[in-house]
């Protein structure tokens, strides 16, 4: 039992308890602020870090002279769209180029191009990279090379097959898309072989970069081609020239980059932000490409049919008409 006169100091032994106990929290917080405010710092300098970082890789810092690899270029794929802006960019700065493609007179209209434009060499290589792909290919591109200081090697021959299922392609085609672009059907397949050409492309440049070879894969997002009849020039959708542009400021930089900066900023920032809504967007222009490609077969209904085969995850076709 306390008695009157413990009164007094029980008292102050509470105050003192509680004061300890005020400092106690206000230390917690103090250190619960300052930790805020460090993370802050931190996540400012980050981003702050990466804006310098994305304006001097796309806008200041000035493109390597493709001629320090080689006077020449081989560019596969030269008679249309990318490969042929290409070929002209690399022709301007005064490289040498090696045309292949289809043997078809686009082929040696470009090569002609390029000769009276630039007074650069070419040779042409018409050739078929799908069909009866051999010995006799190499043959061929080996003797084509004979003799020239090749530097640089753009392979940009491809074929795109508007989104369809296996069912509905001739088995030509698959076997073609197979060869040209280790293609299996619709959108997201597509995407997903050229993620194989990305991790081939990082494997190859660590394996030959002792030997002072560079591989680099430069992604395209949407560029107006022949390949993408759907698409118009437009600031988010480049016409092959400004992509080509784009692609040349970065060459032998990065291993993978891709070139445009809008599509790194929008694309690429939305594939690693938001991956599923990016995902189901990509999926929704498969749709849309195969129902406008189906639609000027004639084939709306088979269209909707095949459609039933892919439920999506809730069971049922996403876009019926
Ligand atoms: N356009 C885009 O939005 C986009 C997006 C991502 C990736 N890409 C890729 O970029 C590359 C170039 O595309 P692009 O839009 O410039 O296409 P493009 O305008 O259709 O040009 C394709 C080129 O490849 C040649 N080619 C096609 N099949 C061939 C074969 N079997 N053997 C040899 N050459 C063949 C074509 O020759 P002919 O002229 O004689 O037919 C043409 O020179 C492709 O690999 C494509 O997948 C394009």
């Amino acid at each position: 039992m306390l008695g009157p006169a413990a009164i007094p100091e029980v008292g102050l032994r509470a105050q003192a308890l509680l004061q300890a106990a005020l400092a106690t929290g206000q230390a917690r917080s103090d250190v619960l602020v300052g930790g805020m405010a460090l993370l802050l710092v931190w996540l400012t300098a980050r981003a702050v870090a990466s804006i310098v970082r994305f304006v001097h890789m796309y806008y200041l810092r000035p493109a390597i002279d493709p001629r320090t690899f080689g006077s020449w270029a081989v560019v596969t794929g030269a008679s249309e769209g990318i490969g042929r802006a290409l070929s002209n960019l690399l022709a301007e700065k005064g490289v040498n180029i090696v045309l292949v493609s289809l043997p078809e007179p686009r082929l040696h209209e470009a090569a002609a191009e390029l000769e009276s434009k630039y007074g650069v060499k070419t040779r042409t290589v018409p050739i078929d990279l799908c069909r009866n792909v051999g010995p006799a290919t190499f043959a061929t591109i080996r003797a084509a090379l004979e003799g020239i200081e090749v530097g640089t090697l753009v392979n940009c021959a491809g074929m795109y097959q508007p989104p369809a299922f296996l069912e509905e392609l001739p088995d030509q085609r698959i076997q073609d898309m197979l060869i040209i672009n280790s293609y299996v059907p619709t959108m997201v397949s597509y995407a997903a072989t050229k993620a194989y050409l990305d991790n081939l492309s990082r494997s190859l440049d660590a394996e030959y970069a002792p030997f002072g070879v560079r591989v680099q894969c430069i992604w395209a997002a949407f560029v107006a081609t022949r390949m993408t009849p759907n698409l118009t020039p437009s600031a988010m959708c480049p016409g092959p020239a400004a992509w080509a542009a784009a692609a040349m400021r970065q060459f032998g930089r990065e291993t993978v980059i891709d070139p445009y900066p809008l599509h790194a900023l929008v694309m690429d920032a939305g594939f690693k932000l938001m991956p599923k809504l990016s995902h189901r967007n990509t999926r929704r222009y498969s749709d849309e490409g195969r129902e406008r490609e189906l639609r000027a077969a004639g084939k709306v209904m088979a269209s909707i049919q095949v459609q039933g085969h892919s439920p999506t995850r809730h069971g049922s076709p996403r876009r019926r008409k």
